[in-house]
């Protein structure tokens, strides 16, 4: 799907898979990445070389391919950091970025002026030297109440596994076409997804490959 300039919206309470189908999404690494890991999340230091200063993050975004997550310093302006993060973001364009528990950053009435400019005019547009730029971009968060409506507004992929609100529920259902109830029944790691032009949702489950640990190969007979 990140061939095209897509917006995808990923719900769901916690540990329902956001970021599990994230990672799956980009098996097939886009070459250029860019990801706002907002709580440092474990599970996404194979997504990406962790950078903790900023500059270092925008001299990392040169280049034919790069992929870099950003860690946001709690104990600074976590605001300040995110526009920074999406003014450059914009301005280097042709890029997927990665925005991990969006509500933290954004509010249901109040998208941060960068961000909406990249969700907005991320599809397609023009940089200041006339170069055509676009941005695939993947929001994530446990609430859709609690992004931004811009985001929510401009998704060409809906995501979602179990919501725990009633509210959420009926938002999100109203989207993907299907009964509330059945979002708030999903069991871990279940979704329900809609794709723009599609009138019917799609339905799967989670399923990761087993890993071999290194010490239980066969060993070879003499
Ligand atoms: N490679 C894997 N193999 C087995 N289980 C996994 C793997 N990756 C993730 N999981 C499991 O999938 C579940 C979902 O984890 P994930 O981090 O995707 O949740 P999340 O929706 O992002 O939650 P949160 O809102 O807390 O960030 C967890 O129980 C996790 O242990
Ligand atoms: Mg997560």
């Amino acid at each position: 799907m990140t061939a095209k300039a897509l917006m995808a919206g990923v719900f769901g309470a916690r540990g329902t898979g956001k970021n599990a189908w994230l990672k799956q999404q980009l098996r097939v690494r886009p070459p250029r990445l860019v990801v706002w890991d907002h709580k440092h999340d474990p599970t996404m230091v194979d997504v990406g070389q962790g950078v903790t200063d900023l500059g270092e993050l925008i001299r990392g975004m040169k280049g034919k391919r790069f992929a870099l997550r950003y860690l946001p310093d709690h104990s600074g302006d976590i605001d300040a950091q995110f526009d920074l993060f999406c003014r450059a973001c914009f301005l280097v364009g042709n890029l997927c970025m990665v925005v991990d528990e969006l509500p933290e950053v954004t509010k249901a009435n109040r998208a941060p002026a960068a961000w909406r400019q990249c969700v907005n005019v991320g599809r397609l547009y023009r940089g200041a030297d006339g170069v055509e730029r676009s941005l695939v971009i993947f929001g994530l968060g446990q609430r859709p109440s609690e992004c931004d409506k811009s985001f929510m507004n401009n998704l060409d992929v809906l995501h979602t596994g179990r919501v725990a609100q009633a509210s959420d529920a009926r938002a999100l259902a109203d989207l993907l076409n299907v009964d509330y109830r059945e979002l708030m029944r999903l069991e871990d790691l279940h979704w329900v997804e809609r794709r723009q032009g599609q009138a019917e949702p799609v339905r799967g489950v989670l399923t990761f490959k087993k890993k071999v640990a290194s010490g239980s190969q066969q060993k070879k007979a003499p």
